[in-house]
């Protein structure tokens, strides 16, 4: 880690970070927001290899509406490499870097008809529906991480008065994290409506468990970009999602930008 961080410092400059920003599908260009210093993923030891089309692979160092951020530009997913913790080196350093708190954005599919396609959701909580963890063997007593608030309610505050500021609809849901990279069955959607779960996606949820144990405080936020597998008659694709993506990602960026003016 200390090299890494050594690395990154060189580069971008020692200055505390106070957030992490995690930009998903379809939100990559959030990164260019920032007025700071890009850094290739591929330059940073540890971290992923992203493959995964609609994503920008670089972490960026600067300042977002007077505050200083890292965003990362992509994350690894569970369906890449089978690896839940994938995103445990990057959110390593940005502890290291003095980051209080973490905002993941993600794609998602909605089981709500009042949460449509390019419509933001803020995650309540959410559901594992993988059976996977990021911090299966990690071997210190710190792995068993309370999670009663892991979605915090002070952040999800300031969020939602953020929303209302710009006049965007930010309702609360919870999200439910599918390994993919096959998309749900419509039983699977039925199943999941009956456990609680307001909207479906194939991230975040190893990343808000590993901040947890980190210590980082975590929101996050869902742009819908499709009705559930079964919800409506639209086809559910990759190419789908990265189509839709940039209808919320406008609203997002209103309401993070809104966001920092005010932490
Ligand atoms: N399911 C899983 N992941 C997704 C979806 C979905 O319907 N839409 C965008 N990411």
């Amino acid at each position: 880690m200390s090299d890494l961080l050594s690395l990154v410092q060189a580069r971008a400059g020692a200055a505390p970070v106070r957030l992490g920003l995690i930009l998903g599908s379809g939100l990559g260009h959030l990164a260019a927001a920032v007025q700071g210093v890009a850094i290739p993923y591929a330059d940073l030891p540890g971290f992923p290899h992203v493959g995964v089309s609609g994503h920008n692979p670089n972490l960026v160092i600067g300042d977002l509406e007077g505050v200083r951020v890292a965003v990362f530009g992509a994350r690894e997913h569970y369906y890449e490499n089978g690896n839940p913790a994938a995103m445990r080196p990057a959110l390593e350093l940005l502890k290291a870097l003095g980051a209080e708190a973490l905002i993941a954005t993600n794609a998602a599919g909605s089981l709500r008809p009042d949460i449509p396609p390019g419509e933001l959701m803020l995650l309540s909580d959410h559901l594992n529906f993988s059976g996977l963890n990021p911090l299966i063997g990690e071997k210190t007593d710190a792995r068993f991480v309370p999670m009663g608030d892991a979605h915090d309610p002070a952040l999800r505050a300031a969020l939602r008065a953020a929303a209302e500021a710009e006049g965007v609809a930010l309702p609360e849901g919870v999200y439910t994290w599918y390994s993919g990279p096959s998309f749900e069955t419509p039983a699977e959607i039925r199943a999941i409506k009956i456990l609680g779960g307001d909207a479906v996606g194939m991230s975040t949820v190893p990343e808000v468990i590993l901040a947890r144990f980190l210590g980082l405080r975590v929101a996050a936020i869902s742009t819908i970009t499709n009705m559930a597998q079964g919800m409506s008659d639209e086809k559910i694709s990759h190419e789908h999602t990265k189509a839709m993506a940039p209808l919320g990602a406008a609203k997002l960026e209103r309401v993070l930008r809104r966001f920092l003016r005010g932490v």
